[in-house]
């Protein structure tokens, strides 16, 4: 359960426009009882506790918080932090499911000879397979009172002098638009940038769509603060720097200040280029220091609540600002930590305790989900609508009906009077002509108001003879995390420290490789992934703690391996393999191992010697 929700400011803005289909997030459940009708349930922002999981370089005031955008505004609000410059990226809303590639590394015990090999070889030998980052895919009605609800929140912790930058596109800008025109008010509309690029696929049917729009808005357009920030003096290009137009001459990105709402001059990010983290929808740092320097000054601070590989955080912190960067997902926490901790930045990782283990990211969960539920199968049976996540068939009850919270939409969340009330008023009317062959549905859910409150409610309020039975999620996921292994050894002999990792073994990465082979079989097409015995190439970072041996983590010597194989050492890149060992000049009290799908396992030094 949240901690409590906080209020959202609900003083409407004046003579907007709105959008009738959707409901907004704040719901009022009307409902009749002894023909007297109650009104009930107006839900805020659910505040959940925050851990403090790692702290990077010296303290700081600069935030990484793993959790939804809803959820880190609510520990904002709370905390009384206030954000100068929003920039979000949003899902766009696209129809796709975003993957990342996973690089199997270079297994250091081989190392050697690779790096002889690779005198005469190309480097195009790498071995990968897909993992999915976060899917994209909603109803407009689904997207847009997500997105309406966490305006709402992120404006609750703008400062007055604030200004919010939201990057969409063609699939559902345009309504943004008008949500944005009803939760900040037309008078507070900036402009409507457009970010033009080239590359990329080009549609047969249509003409290119090759631009970007990004909705500028501010708190309070009237401030005096805010309005010289967005109105810079002017500077002209200079033709010396580092990027180049599309024209082909090169201006510095430093000196500049936009000059128009069409940006043309700023390349889409390449696989190829040196800032490339390989996070699917990363954005240039050049369209960031843009944003950054036309809306804010030094110290304020910068958000995004929808980080992705961390370039706003990034820039910000280049440039001075204070930053925080949220996501939902783990890769986009271990990828903007990697990041910041490369260019020294100091920083907290926070994790909102929000009930939910995550496996990786809410995409995944679901996907695994489908998987742990006994019997379910999620291909809907005839007359049963997409509010079901699947069925499952039962020698006493016949086919269940089974209904899983979208674990991406925060609204869905938890189970409260409003949602049940849906479900027995609404959802389980349809099977009415079902003629009675539906006897049961099960609910599951993530987090619930009142449980004991509920199954009254349902009680007093469900008129089928259907069956309603509520189930804890989390009972589920318990079991679907399994922890990575490790075998390693500390030399105190040494001048350093050396720790000596022998073996890993990561089942759950030998599920999705065991996978993956089978369907290259199947296809026979290439290669199939081969595991080594100590499987030390399913590493991809390596972290000690000298600090703590419990509690927040501490990297006090840590190597990353990059998808060639090389290593950089506490955020140095290097042109070396790594060879299976990590030293440090304190004593390790504990030992952090991320595999290449960013699984992390800790593991304490419980049988270290006294070096005395
Ligand atoms: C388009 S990507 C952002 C890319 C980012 N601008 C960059 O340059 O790397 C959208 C991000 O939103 C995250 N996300 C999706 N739903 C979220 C939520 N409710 N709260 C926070 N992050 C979320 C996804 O994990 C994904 O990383």
């Amino acid at each position: 359960m949240p901690i409590k929700y906080i209020p959202y400011d609900k003083t409407p803005v004046k003579g907007q426009a709105l959008l009738n289909n959707i409901t907004r997030s704040q719901r009022v459940l009307s409902y009749k009882d002894n023909d007297k009708v109650y009104e009930r349930i107006q839900r805020g922002i659910p505040y959940y506790e925050l851990n403090e999981i790692e702290s990077v370089g010296e303290s700081s005031d600069n935030l990484v918080i793993r959790g939804e955008c809803l959820s880190a505004c609510a520990y904002l609000k709370e905390n009384d932090i206030k954000i100068d410059l929003v920039y979000i990226d949003p899902p766009f809303a696209s129809g796709a499911d975003y993957a990342k590639k996973v690089y199997i590394r270079k297994n250091p015990k081989l190392a050697d000879k690779i790096k002889k090999a690779e005198e005469k070889m190309e480097m195009d030998e790498l071995i990968a397979f897909e993992e999915k980052m976060y899917g994209d895919i909603w109803s407009k009605e689904d997207y847009l009172n997500w997105m309406y609800e966490n305006l709402m929140a992120i404006k609750e912790v703008m400062s007055d002098r604030a200004s919010i930058y939201v990057h969409l596109d063609w699939h559902i800008g345009h309504y943004v638009k008008i949500l944005m025109d009803e939760v900040f008010g037309e008078e507070n509309f900036i402009n409507d940038i457009v970010w033009c690029y080239s590359g990329g696929g080009i549609s047969k049917k249509a003409l290119p769509r090759k631009h970007d729009n990004i909705f500028f808005y501010t708190k309070k357009s009237k401030e005096p603060h805010t309005s010289s920030l967005f109105f810079p003096p002017m500077k002209q290009y200079s033709q010396t720097g580092s990027g180049r137009r599309s024209d082909g001459s090169k201006y510095n990105l430093e000196d500049e200040t936009p000059q128009n709402d069409w940006w043309i001059d700023i390349p889409t990010e390449n696989t190829q280029s040196k800032t490339n983290t390989g996070y699917a929808t990363q954005k240039p740092e050049a369209l960031l220091q843009r944003i950054i320097k036309t809306s804010s000054t030094e110290n304020m601070v910068v958000c995004d609540f929808f980080g992705g590989s961390g370039v706003t955080a990034k820039v910000a912190n280049d440039l001075g600002r204070k930053f925080i960067h949220c996501d939902i997902g783990i890769n986009s926490i271990q990828t903007a930590r990697d990041r910041l901790k490369e260019v020294n930045a100091s920083f907290k990782i926070l994790e909102v305790q929000d009930g939910l283990n995550l496996f990786r990211n809410p995409i995944q969960t679901m996907d695994k989900l489908s998987s742990m539920i006994d019997g379910l199968n999620t291909a809907r049976a005839v007359g049963i609508n997409s509010f079901w996540f699947g069925t499952i068939i039962n020698s006493k009850y016949g086919t269940i009906p089974v209904y899983i919270p979208d674990l991406r939409d925060s609204t869905k969340k938890v189970l409260d009077i409003v949602a049940i009330n849906e479900i027995i008023n609404k959802e389980i009317h349809n099977f009415d002509n079902f003629n009675g062959e539906i006897k049961k549905v099960v609910i599951y859910y993530v987090d619930i108001v009142d449980k004991e409150e509920i199954e009254r409610f349902i009680k007093d309020n469900n008129q089928t003879i259907i069956d309603v039975e509520l189930k804890d999620l989390k009972s589920v996921l318990d079991f679907v995390v399994v922890d990575d292994i490790v075998n390693f050894s500390l030399d105190e002999e040494k001048i350093f420290y050396e720790v000596t990792i022998n073996s890993f073994y990561s089942d759950r990465l030998k599920q999705k490789i065991d996978e993956y082979n089978s369907k290259r079989l199947l296809t026979s097409k290439g290669k199939v992934i081969d595991i080594s015995k100590d499987g030390l190439e399913l590493i991809e970072y390596i972290s000690l703690d000298s600090t703590n041996d419990n509690g927040i983590w501490k990297s006090d010597s840590e190597i990353k391996i990059d998808k060639n194989g090389y290593i950089s050492i506490d955020g140095k890149k290097t042109k070396e393999f790594w060879n299976g060992i990590i030293t440090s000049t304190a004593k390790p009290k504990r030992l952090k191992i991320r595999n290449i799908a960013g699984d992390e396992i800790i593991q304490n030094f419980l049988i270290l010697r006294n070096r005395n």
